[in-house]
């Protein structure tokens, strides 16, 4: 097929839930292009990769594929003519292993018994080639990390032969080495003619693996441009139609006393005699590669994971503070945004407001137990406006929010709670550019406040914005601390990776 000539071609798009999300968006992406969409949370980016993928009907419009109409009604029909689509939130099911994940459409089997071997040798294949070397075919999905998840899930998209391949947000729970290993895979498949439309937050990913960009704001497709004339400012600005405040700054400020001592916490492999303190006023960072520990030790600590050993002081406590699960843990003070908050954070079924004030209702509910109803819609709202959730009312059930809006509740239900250690685990993941600086502003008016603010991320810019500190985990150790103004990229990547060395 001729470059020029559109693969799928899209036209007149409109679909309205409550609101409408898309108005009469044209579109179109080409054989062996990477055709990048952007916009903020809730511009209406995933619904139209759903429409194209075949997972929702638009209300006006019309598709066209290799020239000729198209409108799948489901998954299947959209797969049968060669439309994929990796999506945002998981969607794997975690008790099937990984290898019947990733041969779910077409498991072999021999007359009519499932060949294990078959199907672990084949699935092994396939977990090569995004990286997933080390990983057991035959172990259950959900004893995976997210980042893992994310890959077989892309590994299971890339399974099937395609010929357009939308990637909705596929790098948010990715580092830098995976990330490099999906941007082979998608090379290799942009040579061999595959149309792919590729959603990210992450600015210079798009930056540099797209050749056009498309640009959505508030359900509309405002502009469509070669990647190579538009500078990250311009793309910026074209998605939130503004000019974006001043980057935090953050000043060596003088730390206030230690607010948490972890002694030699332990738990099997993954966290290996871990000790840092942190203390009030405070940001710091927890940078790492995947599977390094990070996510493990907040986790012990927190008293979701039962630790091997190791002790948590609590101030200037002599004693260690007994936790034993996360109800000891936010009784004590402390809180946990978990990087998984479809399986753990939220509730997605009730109301943004219910959500947001689940963890205090008691101090919502009057003596008879009852909850008061406005009182609890007025202190969601206000942290909801906070944190600009973008919805048509607090009623609203959260499985309705855009992925970027249900991240924001999850922080918004742990400010609410008034922690005095907030622990935040890849607390911008599928969050736009323009509300990651609000989140910064607010973890640094949190430091400012008082509270002592943990960050893990697997975006080192990220950390080196915000942090005092950056303790750098590798192997389940903490290989490296640096303070502001001591540290480089280079020095912490060297670190990220020292625990490898060796083994
Ligand atoms: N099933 C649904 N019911 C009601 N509203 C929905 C539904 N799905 C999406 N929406 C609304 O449509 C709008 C666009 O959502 P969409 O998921 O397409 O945004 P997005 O651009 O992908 O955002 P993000 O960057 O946060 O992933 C949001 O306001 C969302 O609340
Ligand atoms: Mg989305």
């Amino acid at each position: 097929m001729n470059s020029g000539t559109p693969l799928l071609a899209i036209h007149g798009l409109c679909k309205a839930y409550a609101g409408p999300v898309l108005d009469d968006v044209a579109f179109e992406l080409r054989a062996g292009e990477v055709h990048a969409l952007v916009g903020e949370n809730g511009a209406g980016k995933s619904t139209l990769a759903k429409i194209a993928a075949g997972l929702v009907l638009p209300d006006a419009g019309t598709m066209m594929l290799r020239g000729k109409p198209y409108m799948p009604r489901n998954i299947r029909g959209a797969e049968r003519q060669g439309v994929r689509m990796v999506m945002q939130e998981l969607n794997l099911i975690g008790n099937l292993t990984v290898a019947e994940s990733i041969l779910l459409a077409n498991l072999p089997h021999r007359w009519g018994w499932i060949d294990r071997r078959e199907l672990r040798d084949r699935a092994r294949c396939i977990l090569e080639r995004v990286g997933l070397t080390d990983i057991d075919p035959g172990c259950l999905v959900k004893s995976l990390g997210v980042g893992r998840q994310q890959l077989v899930e892309i590994a299971a998209v890339l399974a099937q032969p395609c010929d357009v391949l939308i990637l909705d947000e596929p790098t948010a729970a990715l580092t830098a080495p995976e990330i490099e290993r999906l941007f082979a895979e998608i090379a290799k498949l942009k040579a061999a003619g595959t149309a792919i439309l590729y959603i990210s937050h992450r600015m210079e990913e798009i930056q540099r693996i797209s050749n056009r960009i498309s640009v959505l704001r508030d359900g509309r497709l405002i502009a469509t441009r070669p990647a190579a004339e538009l500078s990250l400012d311009e793309i910026v600005r074209l998605m939130v139609g503004r000019e974006l405040g001043e980057a935090i700054h953050r000043d060596s400020a003088t730390p206030g006393p230690v607010a948490l001592r972890v002694e030699g916490l332990r738990r099997g492999d993954a966290v290996r005699d871990v000790s840092f303190k942190t203390r009030r006023g405070e940001i710091l960072g927890f940078a790492g590669l995947m599977g390094s520990g990070r996510t493990e030790t907040m986790r012990a600590l927190f008293g979701a994971d039962r630790a091997d050993g190791g002790e948590i002081f609590l101030s200037d406590e002599k004693q260690p503070a007994r936790i034993r699960s996360p109800r000891d843990a936010v009784r004590r003070g402390i809180a946990l945004l978990t990087e998984n908050r479809k399986e753990e954070g939220l509730l997605l079924p009730l109301p943004i407001r219910a959500n947001i004030t689940l963890l205090c209702l008691g101090q919502l509910s009057r003596a008879g137990g009852w909850i008061r109803a406005t009182t609890e819609l007025a202190a969601a709202t206000r942290w909801g406006k906070l944190l600009s959730v973008r919805c048509h009312s607090y009623e609203q059930h959260v499985a309705e929010l855009s992925g970027g809006n249900q991240q924001k509740v999850m922080i918004a239900k742990w400010l609410f709670r008034n922690c005095d250690v907030l622990i935040f685990d890849e607390p911008t993941r599928g969050i736009d550019v323009g509300a990651k600086f609000e989140i910064y502003r607010l973890l640094a008016e949190l430091a400012a406040q008082g509270k002592a603010v943990i960050v893990v991320s697997s975006d080192l810019k990220e950390l080196l914005a915000l942090c005092d500190r950056i303790a750098v985990m590798s192997a389940g150790r903490i290989a490296a601390t640096f303070r502001r103004g001591e540290w480089t990229q280079d020095q912490i990547m060297t670190a990220a990776l020292s625990g490898y060395l060796d083994q």
